[in-house]
Parts: structure tokens; C-alpha cells; sequence
């Protein structure tokens, strides 16, 4: 049986109070509907439908390489109406799961297990107990315990109110049964909507299997309407990546206190400080250890390598045992040797910089090729940008870079040069040599300082 998945997505998100519709607000660093579609990716056999409309082109625009079956719904007239409008592309013998794209944190098991549940021939609800059920549909059950139908809160009685089982709204059940409810519906209530949830009593009605399955962690219905919703969503969220990474042998500083939005790989025996955000895929080899405060992005940093506190670090390859920081700005094309030394204020970028080479304080190193056992001083600056065009700046092996020079590209400074300090170098520096350029230092003999003339 091949199963179609129909996420409904067409609500508003009012109450984000965004220019953004809501499943594009980024949770973990990625629009809330791609968790979902993420999760549902890893079903066998899917076809995945998204009912869309508020902002549905920016919807669309966002997913455009995914392979997605859209669905408008003009007028958001409910939940039943919404499942209605994809219903027409879906065959009778498929199997119908219905999500919703603001409910972005539930498991796979969590829709493998409703898809059983249905695949023999029943309605397959996903209900949860809570603490408060206010605002949520209610279930309600008969003598046996069986599922009898859902009343929404709003046309609840006070002791349908009671009920603390509610509906998560994730469901499944066979097209052929689905479609047939669907054309019964109507919009007779409180809301003046087409409640999917209205179906529940038609199939117990007519004694078609209703299976209610209580979800455990209630964590994964958690839906988002605003913005404190979406704040824990998130902290969900941070919460199992730093179960994962825990459990995967990572040290976390504060496991409330680390942001993954993205992919994070960690080898072994891992330290990481307070307050890092990890964003895009970054790999972490062996004892690799990342001071607080650190924003590390796309970035491979290599086995026994240590990033100190307040470090930047984007689109950047680091080796083994590199010292990194405090106060490094690695930006995009910064590859670093092993044994690097980056010390604080130092920005590099499109650079390589070679084994054991050393910029440990205020410098800027930008368009260079720097070779290996390098040692660059205090305040040197690559100077790459002659205001129009970029020019290199290669620094050869072994060579040394008095403090506060600039090196002004195109320019080469060879294999074991020195550059004295204070230099401006615009020729290339030869290999082996002393090159310098300053003003030559001068005493002059007997002079005074001026006097404060006295006033009569
Ligand atoms: C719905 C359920 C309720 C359940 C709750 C769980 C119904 C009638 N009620 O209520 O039993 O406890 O979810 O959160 O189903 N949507 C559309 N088109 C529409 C209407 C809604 O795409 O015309 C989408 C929304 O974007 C949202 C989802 O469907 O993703 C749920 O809609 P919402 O209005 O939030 O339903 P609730 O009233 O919360
Ligand atoms: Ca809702």
C-alpha cells in the first residue's frame, strides 16, 4: 500500500506577528516546515502533498528542490476542508497520513506507528494526555474505552472540558474510507469550519475501527502559534541534539547552553564551553575542544585543535592541533595547516596558511599563500585591495614578519626573509635577506624641550 502524506499548512500564523508565513520561521536554523519534511522523508514510499495558502509562493520558493506535490486551499475553511482539497489526486487504495506543518518536532516511529495501525483497514489517531487541555479538541471515549468522536474545545460541554485526552491531530486511515467521511461533512459548529475531526464519529458511527494511540513524549505534538511557542520548540529541540551529542560521548558545558542549527560531527572525547553556535555541517575531530562564546560555521577543525573563547569562525578548514583564538575571525577560504597559531584579533580570509605558522596577535591576512613555520608579527596587514581588484600576497617558508608592517599586493616575500619591523614592503622581498622600509631612527644632540614661558 502506498501511503500519501497531506500536510496542512495553509493557516496564517496571526499570532506570530511575522512578515513570514509561519512554517518558514526558522527553528533550528531551518524553516519549521523542514523538520517535517525531513522526518516524513524517511518513510518508505511516500508521496508528500503540502496544503498551502498564506504566502504559498514564498512556501513553494523555499522547498523548490524537494520533491513535493502542492496543494492550494484559496480559504481557509478548515481542517477537513483542507485534507479535501488534496484528496483529489490521492488513489482510493493509498494509505492517508495527515500532519500539520506547525507540529515540526514529532519521530518517525511516532508515524510509523499510525501507518500500522491503519494499514489493515482503521482510523489511526494520535491522541495525548495533558495537563492542560484548553484550545485542544477532546477525545471522547464510551463505556469500553473506545474512541467515540472529538469535540473541539470551542463546542465542548463543561464536562467534555474535563477530558484531559486530547487530539493531536495527526492521523491515518485508507483513502477509500477518508474520502467518503470528507463529503459529509459539514460546517455546523462553533467555528463555522469543516472539522477533520468530525470523521472520528462517522467511523465509530459506523463501527469502522477507530485505534487511538497515546503518544508518549508529549514533546513531539508540541504545535507553534507564537512566538513563545516557538521559543520551546526550540528549546526542545536543543535539548535532544544535546541528548544526542551527550550520549554520543561529546562533553557539554551546560547542555541547556549549546545551539545546533544544522549538522554537528564530533569525534571522540569533544569539549564543548558555554554559549557555541554550531550553524551549517561542522565536523569535529578527536579531543577538539571550543571555548565559550563561539560561533563556528560549515567548518572542519581537526583532531586536538582548541578554539578559545569568543572565536568566529565561517566557511574555514583548520588542521590538527591548531591554537585558535581568543577573539579569532576565520571568514570563508581560511585554510589552516596543522599546528597553526591564530591568536586574538586576527582576521584571515581566502587564505592558506602552512604548518606550525604563527599570527598570534592583530593582524589581517586576506588573498595570501603563507608557507610553513611562518611567524607573523603584531599588527601586520595584508594589504589585498587596491580599492578595485584583489592582489595575493605570498609569504614562503620559514620567513618572519617584523610587527605592524604592511604587505602591499602583489607582492612575495621569499623562503626565510626577514621584514624589520614598521615596514612597508610594496617589492618583493628577497629570500634569506633583511629587507626593511622605514624611515632611518635619528638623535639630534643638545636639543631642548620647550619651556612654559612665565607670566608677569
Ligand atoms: C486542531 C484540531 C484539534 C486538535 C488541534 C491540535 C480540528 C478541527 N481541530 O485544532 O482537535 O486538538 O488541532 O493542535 O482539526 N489548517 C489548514 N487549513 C485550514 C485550517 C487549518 O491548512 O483551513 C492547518 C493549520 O495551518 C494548522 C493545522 O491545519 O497547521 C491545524 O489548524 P488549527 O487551526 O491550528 O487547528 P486547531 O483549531 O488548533
Ligand atoms: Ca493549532
Amino acid at each position: 500500500m502506498t501511503t500519501s502524506t497531506i500536510i496542512l499548512a495553509a493557516g496564517q500564523g496571526t499570532r506570530m506577528r511575522s512578515g513570514l508565513p509561519k512554517v518558514l520561521q526558522p527553528l533550528g536554523g531551518r524553516p519549521m516546515l523542514a523538520h517535517v519534511l525531513d522526518t516524513v522523508s524517511r518513510l518508505e514510499d511516500t508521496r508528500v502533498y503540502v496544503v498551502h495558502g498564506h504566502g504559498g509562493e514564498r512556501v513553494q520558493a523555499a522547498f523548490q528542490e524537494r520533491q513535493l506535490q502542492w496543494v492550494h486551499q484559496a480559504e481557509q475553511l478548515g481542517t477537513g476542508h483542507a485534507v479535501m482539497q488534496a484528496m483529489g489526486r490521492i488513489a482510493d487504495d493509498d494509505l492517508v497520513l495527515v500532519l500539520y506543518g506547525d507540529v515540526p518536532l514529532m519521530r518517525l516511529p511516532t508515524l510509523t506507528g499510525l501507518l500500522d495501525a491503519a494499514r489493515p483497514g482503521a482510523l489511526a489517531l494520535l491522541t495525548a494526555r495533558v495537563d492542560d487541555p484548553a484550545g485542544y479538541g477532546r477525545i471522547v471515549r464510551g463505556e469500553g474505552g473506545s474512541i467515540q468522536r472529538i469535540v473541539e474545545h470551542k463546542d465542548a460541554s463543561e464536562r467534555e472540558r474535563a477530558i484531559t485526552e486530547i487530539n493531536t491531530g495527526l492521523l491515518a486511515c485508507p483513502a477509500r474510507k477518508l474520502r467518503e467521511w470528507l463529503a459529509r461533512l459539514d460546517n455546523d459548529n462553533a467555528q463555522g469550519e469543516y472539522y477533520l475531526t468530525d470523521i472520528i464519529g462517522m467511523a465509530a458511527g459506523e463501527g469502522y475501527p477507530v485505534e487511538g494511540i497515546i503518544v508518549e513524549d508529549i514533546s513531539e505534538i508540541h504545535g507553534i502559534n507564537d512566538r513563545r511557542q516557538l521559543a520551546e520548540a526550540e528549546r526542545i529541540l536543543r535539548e535532544r541534539i544535546a541528548d544526542q551529542l551527550l550520549a554520543a560521548g561529546v562533553t557539554l558545558a551546560d547542555p541547556s547552553r549549546i545551539d545546533v542549527r544544522g549538522e554537528l560531527r564530533c569525534g571522540r572525547d569533544v569539549f564543548l564551553d558555554v554559549n557555541v553556535v554550531f550553524e551549517g555541517e561542522v565536523e569535529l575531530g578527536d579531543d577538539v575542544v571550543i571555548g565559550p562564546n563561539c560561533v563556528i560555521r560549515n567548518a572542519r577543525i581537526g583532531s586536538g585543535t582548541r578554539i578559545d573563547a569568543f572565536s568566529h569562525i565561517d566557511s574555514a578548514d583548520i588542521g590538527r592541533d591548531a591554537r585558535i583564538g581568543p577573539y579569532a575571525r576565520l571568514r570563508p577560504g581560511a585554510e589552516l595547516a596543522d599546528e597553526v597559531h591564530v591568536g586574538n584579533f586576527v582576521e584571515v580570509k581566502k587564505s592558506r596558511i602552512g604548518r606550525g605558522s604563527k599570527a598570534n596577535h592583530l593582524s589581517y591576512i586576506g588573498d595570501a599563500e603563507v608557507g610553513a613555520g611562518v611567524n607573523i608579527g603584531a599588527g601586520t596587514i595584508t594589504c589585498n585591495y587596491d580599492g578595485a581588484n584583489k592582489h595575493r600576497t605570498v609569504i614562503e617558508d620559514g620567513a618572519f614578519i617584523g610587527s605592524n608592517s604592511a604587505l602591499v599586493a602583489p607582492v612575495i616575500i621569499g623562503r626565510n626573509a626577514t621584514v624589520g619591523a614598521g615596514s612597508t614592503i610594496s617589492k618583493n622581498a628577497p629570500a634569506g635577506a633583511l629587507t626593511v622600509s622605514r624611515a632611518r631612527q635619528t638623535t639630534i644632540e643638545g636639543w631642548q624641550r620647550p619651556q612654559k614661558q612665565k607670566k608677569d
